[in-house]
Parts: structure tokens; C-alpha cells; sequence
């Protein structure tokens, strides 16, 4: 049992709150904390929290009632992220038990926060308003992921798609300097990593602050930092998608061969009542410039189905769209009204079962469209970049560059480390990942 100040954190929601849960812990641990596995054995638990639909949000507050008798123990309970941002004080009166309630833009000021905590206090917020022009940047970040370094280049979205919270929950946008990120790339290098993510909910969306580089400029200088192996940038936005990210994907080699799109539909009329600024023709013109790349880069996008007023009409563009870029990965989601969207006074005329099914037509199409494009695999030798074993087939894990899975054995009598490279030789396809073994 570990003793003093302990902590549990879990985290849900998108790769942005996974690293700002590794700069919550490293926050944490700098001020004497120390994590630990369960919530049983913490005595501040957090959860870093995701309410982009319906059901991201219940899991927490299902989370937090099953945890909620650890209060009689003397336990404190903290909610971070987007749920923590979007209902503010009314946690307090869902949840009596909780005693911090913070969004992410106000993590700067988690030391000062936790300092009220361990003196009694009991509603403690940190609820900035979109205001913010301030980037979470901490010295602190304890780095969790084994193999890949995370770097948040810009924070929040001033899109405010119709149906979407983040804008409200994660504030207005704001860049870091190209100077503080070429330095953290720097430092995740020092640390030993060779595959560094760029994040941001608009990535492509990047300003610099101090006016030096551009979006595509930042991701060629991160490319070219000594000893970078692989770097993925996520997610693009197609209306800040402009044609010098695909002349820096074709002229620095260390830039991963994949490119995350999301289309969210492949009708004008709703991409209009959606408010995602561009057309159909808009975005496949972007999808046309990344075919045209000298290296096979691999598409991947978000679709929401049934959102309100899709008719049978405009999901037979989706099917279409889905047939003429044949992505190699798609997140669908079946639309889901959020609190404070302009969508939720639209009238939601789809049934929650039309809804079921145009999501199961469609991913049952995308997994006929990645059957074939996965075994176009067949035969070749890729370069994988180990996550971890995979016990259960008693194979290794990992990725190649189009961020597909490969599982593979290895004839080695140790198995590769997470964040090593393997050649494989491919032997076997799926629609979802590759076969193979270390050559
Ligand atoms: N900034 C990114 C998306 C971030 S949210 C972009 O604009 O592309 C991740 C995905 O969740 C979105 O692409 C969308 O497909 C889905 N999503 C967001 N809000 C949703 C909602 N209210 N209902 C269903 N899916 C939603
Ligand atoms: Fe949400 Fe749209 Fe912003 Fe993406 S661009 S985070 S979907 S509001
Ligand atoms: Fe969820 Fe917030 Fe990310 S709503 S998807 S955790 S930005």
C-alpha cells in the first residue's frame, strides 16, 4: 500500500485528454503525489472526462455512482474535462460527494486547486469560459504512452460545428510557438521516443503565435528534428486542409503515410446544416490532392449518421463518398444531441432505429471497402513499429506507417520492445489489421 498523498486517474474521451491526463499526473507527482492502480487504494480519485455524445457522458457519471460509497472512507473525488467544462457547479449537486469540478482550460491552475482540496474545501472550480488565450503548457508532463510522444500544438475549436460541444467545452483555439513545440520534440527525443504525435482538435488549424511558421512548416521542422522516426498529426480539418501538407508529406520521409479527414457527410446539403464550411466537391478536391501524393497515403475519416433532417437521399451520398475514397479506416458515430448545440433545436426527426441501421449499412459497406484494401498487403514487407505483445495469439503488436495494425510473431526468444521497429512480412489480411512475421 502506498502511503501520504495518493491518486487514481482515469481517463476517457480523445487522444488530447489522454495527454493532458499525462500532464495532470506529472502536475500531480510534481506536487508529492503518487499514483496508483485503483480507486480502492487512492485517496483523491480523478476522471478525466469526454461528453462528445450521449454516451461518453453517462459512462462518468455511471463511473462516479459506482465509486461513490469510497466517500465514507474519507475519499475526494475530482472531475476534469469536457463533462467537468460543459455542467460546471450542477456536478456538485449530482454528485455531493465530488469535490473539484475543473475543464481543461483551467489545468494551470490545478496546484493552487489542489491546495484548497487538501485544506478541507469542498467545491472547489476551475471553470474558465472560452476567454482563455492560454495554452496548457507544463514541465511536468509524465509521458504514460511507451511508444509514442504526444504533443498538443493547438488547443480548443472556434468552428462550432451544429452538433458539437467542443467549442464550448474546450474554449476558443489557441497555438503554441513553433519554438515550444520544436523544443518539446526535442526533449520527447531526449527521453527515447521516435514517433511523436501532433495533436489538436483542428490541428491543420495552426497559427503560430509568433507568426514564424505555418501548419505545414511546423510538421516539416518537427519531421526533420534528429532522430524522429515517425510523425502523425491529427485531427486535419478539410477546411484548413490546404495543398503544402500534402508537398511536405511527399518531401520529408519521416511524416507518416496516413491522413485523418473527417467528412462527417457526404452531402452538401448537410455538411451546410452541420455548419463544417466546405462541400462535398470542396473536400474531395483535398482527397484528390492526397492521392496524387508520390507515397501511398492512407485516408481515414469520422462519419455521423442520422443527423437531424438526413434523408435516405442524402445517406446515399455518404454510401457513395464511402465507395469513392475508399478510406482504410472510418469512425461512424449515429448523431447524438448535445447540450448548448444549435443542432438540439433542430427537430431530430430520425428515429433512434433508422439511425442503427443506416450506421450498421454503412460500416458493414466500409468493412467489404477495407477487406480489399487490406489484402492489397498480401506478400509485402512493412516497416512496424512495436506497441506491446499480444498475449492472447502469442504475437506482437504494432503499426506500420498508414497506422495499420499488424500482428506478427517474431523469432526471437525476447520479444521487441514497445517503441522498436520490426520488418514484417505480410501472410495473412483482415479488414481491420494485417498478419505477418519478422523477417
Ligand atoms: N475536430 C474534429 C472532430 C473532433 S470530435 C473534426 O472536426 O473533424 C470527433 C468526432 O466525433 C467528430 O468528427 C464527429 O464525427 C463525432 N461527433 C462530434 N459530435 C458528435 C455528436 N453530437 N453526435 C455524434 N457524433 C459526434
Ligand atoms: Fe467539433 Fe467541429 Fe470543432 Fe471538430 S471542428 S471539434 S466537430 S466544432
Ligand atoms: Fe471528448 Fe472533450 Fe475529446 S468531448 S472527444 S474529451 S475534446
Amino acid at each position: 500500500m502506498a502511503t501520504g498523498k495518493t491518486f487514481y486517474l482515469e481517463t476517457f474521451g480523445c487522444q488530447m485528454n489522454a495527454h493532458d491526463s499525462e500532464k495532470v499526473i506529472g502536475t500531480l507527482e510534481h506536487e508529492g503525489y503518487e499514483r496508483v492502480d485503483s480507486e480502492e487504494e487512492a485517496g483523491l480519485i480523478l476522471y478525466n472526462t469526454c461528453s462528445i455524445r450521449d454516451k461518453a457522458e453517462q459512462k462518468v457519471f455511471n463511473r462516479l455512482n459506482d465509486y461513490k460509497k469510497l466517500h465514507k472512507a474519507g475519499k475526494r473525488f475530482a472531475v476534469l474535462g469536457c463533462v467537468a467544462q460543459q455542467e460546471g457547479e450542477k456536478i456538485f449537486d449530482r454528485a455531493p460527494y465530488v469535490s473539484l469540478v475543473s475543464g481543461s482550460a483551467s489545468y494551470r491552475k490545478l496546484p493552487e486547486m489542489l491546495d484548497r482540496l487538501e485544506a478541507g474545501e469542498t467545491r472547489i472550480t476551475g471553470l474558465d469560459d472560452r476567454q482563455t488565450d492560454e495554452a496548457f503548457e507544463t514541465e511536468f508532463t509524465s509521458r504514460q504512452n511507451p511508444y509514442r510522444g504526444y504533443i498538443t500544438i493547438i488547443e480548443g475549436c472556434d468552428k462550432f460545428c451544429a452538433y458539437c460541444v467542443v467549442p464550448y467545452t474546450r474554449g476558443r483555439e489557441r497555438s503554441r510557438t513553433s519554438a515550444s513545440v520544436l523544443a518539446e520534440a526535442q526533449r520527447i527525443v531526449d527521453q527515447g521516443y521516435t514517433e511523436i504525435q501532433l495533436l489538436g482538435q483542428n490541428v491543420n488549424s495552426y497559427r503560430d503565435p509568433d507568426e514564424k511558421l505555418s501548419f505545414a512548416d511546423l510538421l516539416a521542422a518537427v519531421g526533420q528534428v534528429p532522430g524522429i522516426r515517425r510523425v502523425r498529426f491529427t485531427t486535419s480539418h478539410p477546411r484548413d486542409f490546404t495543398r503544402d501538407i500534402v508537398e511536405v508529406l511527399d518531401a520529408v520521409p519521416t511524416l507518416c503515410d496516413h491522413v485523418h479527414l473527417p467528412v462527417q457527410s457526404g452531402s452538401s446539403r448537410i455538411l451546410k446544416a452541420m455548419a463544417r464550411e466546405y462541400t462535398r466537391d470542396w473536400y474531395l478536391e483535398r482527397i484528390a490532392w492526397i492521392k496524387a501524393a508520390r507515397r501511398p497515403i492512407s485516408l481515414s475519416t469520422d462519419i455521423i449518421v442520422g443527423f437531424p433532417g438526413e434523408t435516405a437521399e442524402d445517406f446515399i451520398q455518404t454510401m457513395d463518398l464511402l465507395a469513392e475514397v475508399e478510406y482504410d479506416c472510418v469512425f461512424g458515430f449515429k448523431y447524438s444531441g448535445r447540450p448548448n448545440t444549435p443542432a438540439l433545436t433542430m427537430i431530430d426527426s430520425i428515429p433512434e432505429t433508422e439511425k442503427a441501421s443506416r450506421l450498421q449499412v454503412l460500416l458493414d459497406r466500409q468493412r467489404e471497402i477495407q477487406r480489399v484494401n487490406y489484402a492489397n498487403h498480401l506478400g509485402q514487407t512493412l516497416e512496424v513499429m512495436v506497441e506491446g505483445p499480444n498475449p492472447a495469439r502469442g504475437q506482437v503488436t504494432g503499426r506500420s506507417t498508414q497506422n495499420k495494425p499488424v500482428n506478427f510473431t517474431s523469432a526471437q526468444p525476447i520479444a521487441p520492445a514497445p517503441g522498436s521497429y520490426a520488418q514484417v512480412l505480410i501472410t495473412a489480411t483482415h479488414p481491420n489489421s494485417l498478419v505477418g512475421e519478422a523477417v
